[in-house]
């Protein structure tokens, strides 16, 4: 056996040292704050005034992020998480607060970020719309499978195994029946060996499954959404959380109006339909070509002949298309989580946009977009918070500028 060095021993035993300390606030990635020993803590599946045994699991720098042991004193924001596999499932990590709470930790989170990273002193409220459902929101799901354990859920944990799940409670009931159903084939031994992972959405049709198990599934699912009817599938994005889609339309749309408007990282069209009924023209831009096939037959649905679309990276088609359109009215922008692409925020600039919306599913890169768009001549109109993840620290930002 190989013999382990100092510092590996070293290592392994602050790893497995316990610390009482007090949590904080909640931060941005869903982690207790705390501090010991002029040490700091991030604590994971802790709540804000929690008195706990935390483990230190693993040290970076000066940050040592532990688990908890023992709640020696619950917060009184802390309730028991009704799923049994939170904690060891890598999926949600709120289920240990209460609803109300879980909604003040994310507005907090928001404004920690707008703070810290943007760098603006923003004291006025957040406004965050909950969920009307707090469980069974889930349109969209990715299923592990370990042919060999014979499981299917989701990853564990910071981990890549398997952690075999009967029953996901964020799930609408659509996506469990198509969940159940998987399993069954699991047990009977019809599922392909070699098939490790399942995507599956849902729509007011039903639910589609990728790969799928049977010929006559759809391939594609629809929603109507504030009257516009929408087609999309398993291989492009759509919104997870339904319920919540007609306010987050219109908080991001607000009253916007004009000539030109150009709706970026568009998937199906989510936005570029009810942008087409407010605008002359609208500009469509998605990397997914899926997705732009979608939003091409959405629109044409819905009988709207003024959205182009271009399946291309945001920051090259801004690259090729800015001074040509320059100035626009209008600019709304819902990046995936890694925010806009370097380059990105340079293009919008170079369109000169009256307004900017920004709709983000990070705050931290938000804030770091926003910082390099208010240092250019934008300012800060509003912003509101939506909880499309209820149970995760995950929120729904969207953020308004103006000229000036
Ligand atoms: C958060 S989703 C938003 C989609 C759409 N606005 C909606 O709400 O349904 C982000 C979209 O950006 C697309 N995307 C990711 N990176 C991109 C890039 N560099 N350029 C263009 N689109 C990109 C993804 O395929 C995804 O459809």
């Amino acid at each position: 056996m190989k013999k382990r060095t100092r510092s590996e021993i070293k290592k392994k035993t602050q790893r497995r040292e316990t610390l009482e300390v007090t949590i904080g606030r909640i931060l941005p990635g869903g982690m207790g704050l705390a501090h010991a020993d002029g040490r700091t803590l991030l604590v994971a599946l802790a709540a804000p005034g929690d008195r706990v045994r935390a483990q230190v699991e693993r040290v970076q720098g000066r940050v040592h992020f532990a688990s908890i042991v023992e709640v020696l004193a619950p917060s009184p924001a802390r309730i028991e998480p009704p799923c049994p596999y939170f904690g060891r499932c890598g999926g949600c990590d709120f289920q240990q607060l209460a609803y109300g709470a879980q909604l003040a930790a994310k507005a907090e989170i928001i404004r920690d970020c707008i703070r810290r990273i943007a760098r603006i002193d923003f004291n006025g409220e957040i406004p965050i719309t909950a969920s009307p459902n707090i469980w069974h929101y889930r349109s969209r799901a990715q299923w592990q499978h370990d042919a060999q354990k014979k499981r299917l859920g989701y990853f564990e944990r910071a981990s890549h195994r398997v952690c075999d799940v009967a029953e996901c409670p964020v799930l609408v009931p659509e996506l469990a029946a198509t969940l159940e159903s998987l399993r069954e084939h699991m047990r009977n031994g019809a599922l392909p060996r070699e098939q490790t992972e399942f995507q599956a959405v849902a729509g007011d049709n039903g639910a589609s499954l990728a790969p799928g198990l049977s010929e006559n599934q759809p391939r594609e699912v629809t929603r109507t959404i504030a009257g516009h009817y929408y087609r999309f599938s398993v291989e492009g994005f759509f919104q997870i959380n339904h319920a919540l889609l007609e306010p987050l339309i219109a908080a991001a749309i607000k009253d916007a109006i004009g000539e030109t408007a150009i709706d970026l990282y568009c998937g199906a069209g989510l936005f570029t339909l009810p942008l087409s009924e407010r605008f002359s023209r609208v500009f469509g831009i998605e990397a997914n070509a899926e997705a732009i096939s979608f939003a091409r037959r959405n629109v044409e649905g819905a009988r709207l002949g003024n959205a182009t679309f271009a399946v291309s990276t945001v920051a090259e088609w801004l690259r090729e298309n800015s001074s040509r359109l320059a100035p626009v009215d209008f600019v709304l922008l819902d990046p995936p989580r890694a925010g806009a692409e370097d380059d990105a925020i340079g293009g919008i600039l170079a369109l000169r946009p009256q307004a900017i919306s920004y709709v983000s599913c990070d705050p931290a890169t938000l804030a770091r977009d926003l910082k390099v768009l208010l240092a250019n001549n934008y300012s800060l109109d509003s912003i509101a918070a939506f909880d499309m993840f209820p149970q995760t620290h995950h929120v729904e930002t969207v953020v308004h500028l103006k000229t000036g």
